[in-house]
């Protein structure tokens, strides 16, 4: 069989981990080969690929980013028949089964092609931890690990200068990362997409704070939060071509409002990509790495139209339509057990 690898949408740490177990498992069978589609969808369109070997995917466990580089590009753009493309383009290259790694836009292209007869097994990626069907994702354990050092390092200077300090991290439609990273350093309130913000209400609290003798605190945002009476903040880029705008920019509207508020020193914070840079942690390359195995497993035993997913501490399949449904958001208890520590 030759399986055609492509990762898309945003960079995560642990995609290089992914390609390294696909190719790895994948070789045991020597009637195997590998192709790795570059930038996403774009190179199988394009029919641009590398050969994968166990040669050419060694050392790559520990490496951030994705060999294959990765785009947002949408075979099904502007009413495309992406399925009579993909098709025609997977035929031209020889390959007979594609593994896409990628979060809810990739995997929905996964999805579409599923359900137009092509053979898909997908791993889910997101940093953001908010794909269904799976507990965890790979690389969010990393973002979480690099927000939560942030806080650690904003609480000493904020202590130092009385300040309000926020920090706007990443979470599109969820607060995964705001929540774990800010239950983790201790944040004073985390603000998250499913719980639209009342600003007079947290300034009531870090005044409450600030009046019972603590000189500083600490909020965490995550980009796609929105106040009770306003929208996403966004950076008026326009939309890519899964139509989603660009997100950013609440974090500064957010200390501006505090400062003004409450009269406090507010400065903030934008984590930004240095949350999806650099090495995987070792949580995130063995998660990818079990991953990368059941992907070649379901291949060999032809279960196609799936995606390998954590379910407790078990890997196994569910149907790319079950886990697509709607994104996973934050487990209401969880915030709440969060919430015992806030202002
Ligand atoms: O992977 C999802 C995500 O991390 C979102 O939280 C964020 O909105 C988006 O990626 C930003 O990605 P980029 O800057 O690559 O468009």
């Amino acid at each position: 069989m030759r399986i055609g690898l492509l990762t898309g949408g945003g960079d995560c740490p642990g995609l290089n981990a992914v390609i390294r177990a696909v190719v790895r498992r994948g070789v045991e069978h020597e009637d195997n080969s590998f192709a790795g589609f570059r930038s996403g969808w774009a190179g199988v369109l394009a029919g641009e690929s590398i050969e994968l070997t166990q040669e050419s995917t060694t050392g790559l466990l520990p490496r951030g980013g994705t060999i294959l580089r990765t785009s947002r590009t949408n075979p099904f753009a502007d009413g495309a028949d992406g399925v009579a493309r993909v098709r025609a383009a997977i035929e031209q290259a020889g390959v007979d089964v594609l593994v896409p790694i990628g979060g809810e836009d990739t995997l929905g292209v996964a999805l579409r092609l599923s359900e137009g007869g092509i053979p898909v097994v997908g791993v889910p990626k997101t940093i953001d931890n908010d794909l269904g069907g799976t507990d965890f994702t790979f690389g969010f354990h990393t973002a979480v690990q690099i927000a939560s050092d942030a806080i650690d390092r904003l609480h000493t200077t904020a202590e130092s200068h009385n300040r309000v300090m926020v920090l706007e991290v990443m979470g599109r439609h969820a607060g995964w990362i705001a929540t774990y990273s800010g239950m983790a350093g201790g944040a004073d309130a985390i603000l998250v997409p499913e719980r639209p913000f009342d600003i007079g209400e947290l300034c009531r609290r870090l005044r409450r704070r600030h009046e019972g003798g603590r000189t500083f605190s600490i909020v965490v945002v995550a980009e796609g939060a929105t106040p009770r009476d306003g929208g996403l903040s966004t950076t008026a880029k326009g939309t890519d071509a899964f139509g989603h705008e660009r997100l950013g920019g609440i974090g500064a509207a957010l200390a501006d409002e505090i400062e003004e508020i409450t009269g406090y020193e507010t400065r903030v914070t934008v984590l930004g990509h240095v949350q999806r840079g650099g090495t995987p942690s070792a949580y995130d390359r063995v998660l990818a790495t079990r991953f990368g195995v059941a992907a070649m497993d379901a291949v060999n035993a032809g279960h196609f139209g799936v995606m390998v997913a954590l379910q407790a501490t078990e890997i196994v399949e569910v149907p790319l339509a079950d886990a697509l449904r709607e994104p996973k958001l934050l487990d209401p208890a969880f915030y709440e057990a969060a919430e015992v520590f806030f202002a």
